[in-house]
């Protein structure tokens, strides 16, 4: 890893599902295209509910069905995150607004924002919906919404010169 890794950290609710999974795709993404020395990727939650566990045994099931897998433990977000990332990435509006209610929001120099905005086909305020208290299909569909806006993030840093 250079010292000048981009430093990336999705976040969501319980940091069980949505962002795991993101965290995942990404890191797949990153290695299938040669990347890896240019990220250090991450996920938490903005809650402490599953703290230690590992990512939901449905995120788990769907993602290794793409060949990916999902080692990550959950985490709460804190203020001092914002001191080392470069992307701060919600999955939905309430999760960015409670990241925007840290005081280290108001100096964090990187970028905070809906992860979705990454997207180009993406609606204005896009989120990826709470899979947790449905059935299968919103696994799935996370997986897409996430593989959708990391291609466009991949996209954005390029286009910004940050990655090659
Ligand atoms: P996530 O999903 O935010 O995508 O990890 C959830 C996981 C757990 C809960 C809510 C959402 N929960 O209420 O325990």
């Amino acid at each position: 890893m250079s010292r000048a890794a981009i430093r990336v950290c999705f976040v969501c609710l319980g940091n069980i599902c949505r962002s795991p999974t993101a965290e995942g795709v990404l890191r797949r993404i990153v290695v299938d295209e040669g990347l890896s020395d240019h990220f250090v990727i991450d996920s938490a939650g903005t809650a402490a509910y599953h703290v230690g566990e590992r990512a939901d045994a449905r995120s788990r099931d769907f993602a290794s069905r793409r060949g990916i897998s999902l080692d990550s433990r959950g985490r709460q977000f804190t203020n001092e995150d914002f001191e080392c990332l470069d992307y701060v990435l919600a999955m939905d509006a309430s999760n960015l607004s409670d990241l925007e209610e840290l005081p280290g929001a108001a100096d964090f120099a990187g970028t905070l924002s809906l992860f979705r905005a990454f997207d180009p086909i993406a609606k204005a305020q896009a989120e990826v919906p709470d899979p947790y208290y449905g059935g299968d299909r919103g696994f799935d569909d996370v997986l897409d919404l996430c593989e959708a806006a990391c291609r466009g993030l991949i996209e954005h840093m390029r286009e910004a010169g940050q990655i090659p």
